[in-house]
């Protein structure tokens, strides 16, 4: 606004006869035969103008210099993974590793072959004094004839020849085992005159073993033996058939022990 009213006072100054030149000429225009009187005195300055229009664009100024390199962006996203690789060479040999927990037992294996003898080992300690073997051992024999019998019956042995340990029961006159083991047992017999001798080993109940003298002998004999294996109340006798009989003094039974259990 300053600047404007400074123009306006500046045009006033130069252009002053101008204006009076105006009115001269319209002074001139009505009253063109009038006298001319003196100059009126100098108008008020007018107003200022109106604002202008806008004006044309300027002729494109030259090319500025280049700008300064801007900073550094930020990093991107990841891209897609690229294509493998060709392949690698062989690597060198690592270390060794260490060594790993122990496995399990394995199957028992074949029997190995029989070893050498060993040397003789030294002799152990004397033992204690062992018990006193069993001593059974028995013979008897009949001093009177028997029979001819009408049925079985135990020959009876009224002589007592021997008789350690006492198992010759001399009134069954059966032999009662007290000690188990084995024992041998052995008969004889003769038979009185045109007799027959017949009879048996009998163990309890159980007939063993037969012996037999016949009587177109004479005098016939019998024996046998027999060796069994006994344990504690066992019987053994000897039986005689019915119509034998036995001559007096030549009938004998003996037995021992062989072996205690
Ligand atoms: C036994 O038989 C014989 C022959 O037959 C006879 O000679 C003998 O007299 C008989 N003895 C007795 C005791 O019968
Ligand atoms: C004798 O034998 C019998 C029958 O086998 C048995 O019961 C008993 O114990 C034995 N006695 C001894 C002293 O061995």
């Amino acid at each position: 606004m300053t600047l404007w009213l400074a123009f306006a006072v500046y045009c006033l100054q130069i252009f002053p006869y101008a204006n009076s030149a105006t009115y001269h000429a319209k002074g001139d225009y009505h009253c063109n035969n009038c006298c001319r009187g003196l100059p009126g005195p100098q108008g008020v300055p007018g107003l200022p103008g109106l604002h202008g229009g806008r004006g044309q664009d300027g002729m494109m100024g030259p090319k500025g210099d280049k700008g300064e390199m801007g900073f550094k962006g930020s990093t991107g996203s990841q891209g897609l993974p690229g294509d493998d690789g060709a392949k690698g060479q062989r690597g060198r040999k690592g270390t060794k590793g260490e060594c790993g927990p122990q496995g399990p037992i394995g199957p028992k294996g074949d029997m190995g072959p029989r070893g050498y003898a060993g040397s003789t080992g030294t002799p152990g300690p004397k033992g204690e004094k062992g018990s006193r073997p069993p001593r059974i051992a028995f013979t008897v024999s009949r001093s009177e004839p028997l029979g001819p019998v009408m049925q079985k019956v135990p020959v009876t042995f009224d002589k007592i020849h021997t008789n350690l340990g006492d198992s010759f029961d001399v009134y069954s006159s059966h032999f009662i085992c007290k000690t188990n083991g084995t024992y041998m047992f052995m008969v004889h017999v003769l038979s009185a005159e045109n007799r027959t001798a017949y009879g048996w080993i009998m163990l309890n109940n159980d007939h063993q073993m037969a012996f037999h003298g016949d009587a177109d002998a004479r005098h016939g004999t019998g024996s046998n033996t027999i060796i069994l294996h006994l344990v504690r109340d066992d019987h053994v006798w000897v039986q005689l058939n019915e119509n034998s009989a036995l001559l007096n003094h030549f009938s004998s039974f003996s037995g021992y022990i062989l072996f205690e259990d």
